[in-house]
């Protein structure tokens, strides 16, 4: 069954453990994923990211999606991720992600509020909720562009926006990391959760350390990224000797959806979300 994300992350947010979000990027992945939580009984966020596009676009997506999600036995998120043209996010809200996420974080506050208000007003009248970005969390191979979020102008990004979640930067970035584990601002972080009222979302967060991780949901993340962590486990796989396709792959899914139940046991999903699906 498809579903909005904003029951889950208020009840995440009121009781203080979060939601995965986990990237798919084929049939294989969504499948890992959707085992998971149906192990587990318990909702998840399936998300297909912009910059996955020449691997798979997004009308794909959208099918692989909509087909898994709704014959799935727990509740889907269906996200769409780091969405940077406001064209192809109002494409994705008008035929079938039920969240989506407009990434202007590049952009300074005053654009990046003029573009999020305008998505959310798109998808507030079709009943699909918004995530943004304010600050920004860069990519660890490519580029090192974070940027903390400020509190002030977090406020006023959420009240002007209208936004229904907040992806914040507090040391955190995508991909592997050089060296260890990353320091995160966990004062800030605290901030942010007493200033803001919605709940609050943290991108990168393959390699970041299950211990940073827990405190992090701990001072009032309510959603985790996943997707390089889980890509990896698919490639450790596939350097294996298997004698057939279809052993690596089923070998795969099974490394995917393992590492897809440690994550819902980091945050905690797994002890506090029970009521939701009664
Ligand atoms: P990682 O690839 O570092 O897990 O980041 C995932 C993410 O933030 C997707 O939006
Ligand atoms: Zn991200």
């Amino acid at each position: 069954m498809l579903v909005s994300s904003n029951t889950l992350l208020k009840d995440a947010r009121d009781k203080g453990y979060a939601f995965p979000h986990f990237n798919y990027w084929d049939s294989n992945s969504i499948r890992a994923e959707i085992a998971a939580a149906e192990e587990l009984g318990l909702p998840v966020i399936l998300a297909w990211a912009e910059k996955h596009s020449p691997e798979i676009g997004i009308d794909d997506a959208l099918a692989l999606g909509k087909y898994f999600g709704s014959k799935a036995k727990v509740p889907v998120v269906l996200h769409l991720d780091h969405g940077t043209d406001p064209e192809l996010v109002k494409y994705g809200i008008d035929n079938g992600f039920t969240s989506v996420m407009m990434d202007a974080s590049d952009k300074d506050i005053e654009e990046n509020i003029e573009i999020t208000k305008d998505i959310v007003k798109y998808a507030h009248t079709r009943g699909v909720v918004v995530e943004a970005e304010i600050g920004h969390v860069g990519t660890n191979e490519t580029e090192d562009n974070s940027m903390y979020t400020e509190v002030d102008a977090a406020v006023r990004f959420s009240k002007e926006t209208q936004v229904d979640s907040l992806a914040v930067s507090i040391g955190t970035s995508h991909g592997v990391y050089k060296q260890g584990t990353p320091k995160l601002n966990f004062e800030r972080l605290v901030e942010l959760r007493k200033a803001v009222s919605i709940p609050l979302a943290l991108h990168g967060g393959s390699s970041s350390g299950d211990d940073n991780l827990e405190k992090a949901v701990n001072r009032g993340i309510t959603k985790v990224n996943i997707y390089t962590d889980l890509a990896n486990a698919a490639l450790f796989e596939a350097k294996k000797d298997y004698h057939t396709e279809t052993e690596m792959a089923l070998a795969q899914r099974e490394a995917m959806k393992k590492l897809a139940i440690h994550y819902y046991e980091v945050f905690g999903t797994d002890s506090y979300c029970y009521q939701i699906l009664k």
